[in-house]
């Protein structure tokens, strides 16, 4: 029998986090992507921020939509002429995405642990992908994206600000598990600098009427990037 003692905590928290997630939004999935599927026409701010993001990034390099969802903001960024591809930590949103965006490269996988080489990017896109990390784990997540970035290369996150924690128990019509982290800017700002980051822009939004209605707060974005001299 395993000996819980010498467990080690991070690990049970990551697992429990990593498998909650993911099988929450297996379920979700195809009615998450029908009510977010035009999500973007609504949101001028957030598409001036994406535009914003795809050239400073340039049409080359390699931009990664890290917790991708249904993939609409990945889709978004390829009709700007950046080439972008999703990744998700849920199959069924990775299989919704896929049919969704035929033409687009969607694949599994974790923030946590990326599958993918040292310096391949030029863009990380991260947008409410890290609202369901545990805050002991946004360190390992921040090493990642430091770790696949290339120097120069640019982060673009968006998040819940505020300082609270919120389960869900049911949401898009299931019965699901997730927890939604609010957290302050300047926290995880100062993550990023220790990750090795220098952190450009931060802003905050004032939850919109609709928002309001269903007693969100503000959201935050910061734009960061990769020191180039940091080879
Ligand atoms: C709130 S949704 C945001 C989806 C999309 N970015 C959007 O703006 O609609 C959070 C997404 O992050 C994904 N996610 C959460 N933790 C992840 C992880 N460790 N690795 C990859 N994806 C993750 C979830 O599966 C989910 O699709």
């Amino acid at each position: 029998m395993a000996d819980l003692t010498e467990t080690n905590p991070s690990s049970v928290i990551q697992t429990r986090y990593l498998s909650t997630t993911r099988s929450s939004y297996d379920t979700v999935a195809h009615d998450y992507a029908v009510l977010l599927a035009d999500a973007l026409d609504s949101r001028p701010l957030d598409r001036a921020l994406f535009g914003a993001f795809a050239e400073m990034v340039g049409p080359e390099a390699e931009i990664a939509d890290l917790g991708c969802g249904p993939g609409h903001v990945t889709a978004y960024l390829r009709g700007l002429g950046a080439n972008a591809f999703g990744l998700d930590l849920s199959r069924e949103m990775v299989k919704v995405a896929r049919q969704r965006h035929p033409r687009i490269r969607f694949v599994e996988g974790s923030m946590t642990e990326l599958d993918l080489a040292d310096g391949r990017l030029g863009g990380i896109v991260s947008w409410y992908s890290i609202v369901h990390t545990p805050p002991e784990l946004l360190p390992t997540v921040f090493a990642e994206f430091h770790r696949v970035l290339a120097p120069g290369g640019h982060l673009l996150i968006g998040f819940k600000a505020g300082e609270r924690l919120h389960h869900l128990d049911r949401a898009y019509g299931h019965d699901l598990s997730l927890d939604v982290y609010w957290t302050p800017p300047e926290q995880i700002a100062s993550l990023l600098q220790e990750a090795g980051f220098a952190v450009d822009t931060r802003l905050i939004r004032e939850p919109s009427d609709a928002e309001r209605a269903s007693r969100q707060g503000p959201q935050a974005v910061i734009f960061a990037h990769r020191p180039p001299q940091d080879a």
